[in-house]
C-alpha cells in the first residue's frame, strides 16, 4: 500500500510488466496518434515527456522529432525504456530521472521545449497549479503542452485506495490552471475509453482526454 503522492517504489515494482497490459498498450497508441494527428510534431522540435513509464508514448513521437527528454521518477520504468533504446539504435532519446514537480531537481534551462507532452501521469502529481507553472516556463514561447488524463472519475479507478491521486481532471478547471501558468487551452477531446473493473467490483468507464494548450508569449 502506498499512502504518498509518487511514490516512485509502485512504479518500480510494476516497471518489468507494465507493457503486459494490453489496454495500456492500446491506450498509449491512442494517446500517441492523437498527439501525432494534432500537435503535428516536427522534425526541429525539442520534446519532453513527463512520466514517461516504458516509453509507449515517447517512442511513437521520437522518429518524428529531433530530440527527446524522457523524465520519470522510477528507475525502472526508466531501465525498460533504456533497454527499448538500445535494442533499437534510437539515438535522438535521452532517459532522465527527475522528478519535475520539486524546484530543486529540475536544471532544464526555461525556454528548452518545444513540445512537453504526457500520458496518465499529471494525475499522480500534488500540486497541479505549481507543476504547470515549472513546467510552462520551459516551454519556448508559442510551444505546446500536451497531456492526456482522466476526466473527473469516481474515486474508484485506482487498485490502491490509499495512494494519493487525483480523481481525474474537470477540463473548465484546467483550463482555468492552463492559463494561470501562462498558457492558453486550445482543445480539450475525448481520445480514449479505459473499460476498468474498478476497486468496487463494478465495470465501469473513464474517459480519458487529450488537453492542447500553448505558452503565451512573454
Ligand atoms: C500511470 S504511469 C504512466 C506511464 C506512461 N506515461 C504510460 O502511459 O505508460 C505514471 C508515470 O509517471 C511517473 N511519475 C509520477 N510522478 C512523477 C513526477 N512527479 N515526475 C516524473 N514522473 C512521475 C511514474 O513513475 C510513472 O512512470
Amino acid at each position: 500500500m502506498n499512502d504518498i503522492w509518487n511514490s516512485p517504489d509502485k512504479f518500480n515494482r510494476e516497471a518489468s510488466k507494465w507493457d503486459e497490459n494490453p489496454q495500456r498498450r492500446a491506450l498509449a497508441l491512442s494517446v500517441s496518434q492523437a498527439i501525432i494527428t494534432t500537435i503535428k510534431p516536427e522534425k526541429n522540435m525539442n520534446a519532453l515527456e513527463f512520466g514517461c513509464g516504458t516509453g509507449l508514448v515517447t517512442l511513437e513521437i521520437a522518429p518524428l522529432v529531433k530530440k527527446i527528454s524522457a523524465v520519470d521518477t522510477s528507475i525502472e520504468m526508466l531501465a525498460v525504456l533504456q533497454d527499448k533504446i538500445n535494442a533499437s539504435g534510437i539515438t535522438n532519446i535521452e532517459t532522465r530521472s527527475l522528478n519535475l514537480s520539486s524546484s530543486s531537481e529540475s536544471d532544464f534551462p526555461e525556454k528548452s521545449f518545444d513540445l512537453i507532452y504526457s500520458s496518465m501521469t499529471l494525475h499522480h502529481i500534488d500540486d497541479t497549479a505549481g507543476f504547470l507553472n515549472r513546467i510552462s516556463i520551459l516551454l519556448s514561447p508559442g510551444g505546446i503542452l500536451t497531456i492526456a488524463d482522466l476526466d473527473l472519475e469516481d474515486g474508484m479507478f485506482h487498485d490502491d485506495p490509499l495512494e494519493k491521486v487525483h480523481h481525474g481532471f474537470e477540463r473548465r478547471e484546467l483550463a482555468a490552471l492552463f492559463y494561470d501558468a501562462g498558457l492558453q487551452a486550445l482543445s480539450f477531446e475525448t481520445i480514449y475509453t479505459i473499460n476498468k473493473t474498478n476497486r468496487s467490483g463494478a465495470t465501469a468507464a473513464y474517459p480519458v482526454f487529450l488537453s492542447v494548450a500553448s505558452r503565451l508569449s512573454v
